[in-house]
């Protein structure tokens, strides 16, 4: 029998490889998602951390050829890709039923990422909240008439998903920003130290 580090060392490995493969799909080929696959990515999107398990998101499922092909027009640019997606998610969540309703769909959108990664699938975020589309009218706005939601609701993102259409390079490791670490106190770039009263002798 194989000891218990051995499965907690295989575990991390693989969510490193994980967050090392995902990089944004914007090119989806034609085939479509399994209903067992959706149920997998939609499981992983309820077992999301929320704030106080508050869960205040909600998701809207949007599978249809013209709905999507209309989603695509929720943003001026960056968002046309909708079209092509076999699924996109519609993260939203109810301001009223968390004071932190961002960060909650923001992970709920990560997990979805992620878990689509985990199966092969291609994805990518669309920014809604704060976002116009061509004619000036809010993405959140025209994403509420196009499906019918409720307006105690606030669309935060997209999140289009299918098949990938060419696998992407991984994240090149070497680039990482280190500079952006700090270890117990901030340290500021040596040209700023002057300035902030630091380094004076
Ligand atoms: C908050 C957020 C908003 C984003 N909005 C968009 C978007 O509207 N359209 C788009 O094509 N990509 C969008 N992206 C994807 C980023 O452009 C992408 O994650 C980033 O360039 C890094 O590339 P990678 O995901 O391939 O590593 C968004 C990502 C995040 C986290």
């Amino acid at each position: 029998m194989r000891p218990f580090f051995y499965f907690i060392s295989y575990i991390m490995e693989s969510f490193n490889e994980l967050i090392t493969k995902r990089r944004s799909t914007r090119k989806f080929t034609a085939k479509e998602l399994t209903q067992d696959e959706v149920v997998i990515l939609l499981k992983a999107a309820l077992k999301a951390p929320a704030s106080k398990r508050s869960n205040p998101w909600q998701f809207v499922l949007v599978d249809d050829k013209e709905l999507l092909r209309q989603l695509a027009f929720c943003k001026e640019q960056s968002a046309q890709f909708i079209a092509d997606a076999a699924l996109a998610v519609v993260v939203m969540a109810d301001p009223l039923a968390s004071d932190v309703w961002i960060e909650d769909a923001a992970i709920a959108a990560i997990y979805l990422q992620l878990q689509a990664e985990d199966m092969g699938l291609g994805s990518c975020w669309v920014q809604v909240r704060e976002r116009y589309t061509a004619t000036g009218m809010a993405s959140d706005e025209y994403v509420h008439g196009l499906l019918d939601i409720p307006l105690q609701l606030q669309v935060l993102c997209i999140i289009a998903i299918g098949h990938k259409e060419a696998e992407r390079r991984p994240f090149d490791e070497s680039n990482l920003q280190w500079e952006k670490i700090h270890l117990n106190k901030y340290s500021y770039p040596k040209e700023t130290r002057h300035e902030c009263g630091e380094g004076k002798q």
